[in-house]
């Protein structure tokens, strides 16, 4: 009977694991490497000429996407955040150095949703990979600096008014979004290989007991 409720237990665990994009994605960051779950992209080329993102930040308040020239804080950035009633919002703006982002006339990269949820904040958004707007960068084979920042205050929408994310909470990486025909890049199609695994030694753990 034990094994039984602990089976049952740690399948919801399973099942309930969050931390999972919601749909397959041939690519992703683990930006922490000893510390996966603290900040994760992934995101796939989709056919229109668009690019789609889901991010998941250990945070409460704002996240911050970028795509910068330099390995500095500058260039396009996408901001989005759940406010305490649960309602997702994503601007896109721009910086110059190191200065305060500026939100975009244009506003070009799009929300597709976004939840918060036991100190983690996830957003899905999407943008054509060129939007012929001077405020944002052209997304292409090349190399490019993702900038990522985060901070646990929410703002205020169309304000402009995020707070300082700090020393501590901003990172940039090096990485390629769009593969190359050879493929290179970090491909991760499927949703969450370690849980699906688990997920199968459950099932044939679940057949022994439940027969
Ligand atoms: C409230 C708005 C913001 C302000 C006032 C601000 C200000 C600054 C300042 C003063 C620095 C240099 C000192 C430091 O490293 O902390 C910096 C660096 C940085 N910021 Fe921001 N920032 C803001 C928003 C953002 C957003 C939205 C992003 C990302 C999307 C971002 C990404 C970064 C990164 C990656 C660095 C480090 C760059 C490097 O390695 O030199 N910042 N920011």
């Amino acid at each position: 009977m034990i094994l039984k409720i602990i089976f049952v237990l740690s399948f919801i665990g399973l099942v309930c694991n969050e931390n999972v994009p919601s749909e397959s994605y041939e690519n992703s960051l683990t930006v922490f490497e000893d510390d996966p779950d603290k900040l994760k992209l992934f995101w796939k080329q989709l056919e229109n000429n668009e690019i789609q993102f889901e991010i998941f930040c250990q945070t409460t308040g704002w996240v911050g996407f970028g795509l910068s020239p330099e390995k500095d804080m500058l260039g396009d950035l996408a901001i989005g955040w759940v406010d305490n009633n649960g309602n997702p919002f994503l601007e896109d703006t721009h910086a110059e150095r190191k200065k305060r982002p500026l939100i975009d006339i244009k506003q070009d990269w799009k929300i597709i949703s976004a939840r918060e949820y036991q100190g983690h904040t996830t957003i899905k958004f999407s943008r054509k990979l060129d939007t012929s707007d001077v405020d944002d960068m052209v997304i292409d084979e090349k190399t490019q600096f993702l900038l990522f920042a985060w901070n646990d205050v929410d703002p205020l929408p169309n304000t402009g008014n995020w707070s300082y994310h700090g020393r501590n909470n901003r990172i940039v990486k090096i990485q390629k979004l769009i593969n190359s025909d050879d493929g290179s890049n970090s491909a991760n199609g499927l949703r969450n290989p370690l849980s699906f695994t688990i997920l199968l030694v459950f099932i044939a753990v679940a057949s022994k007991i439940f027969n």
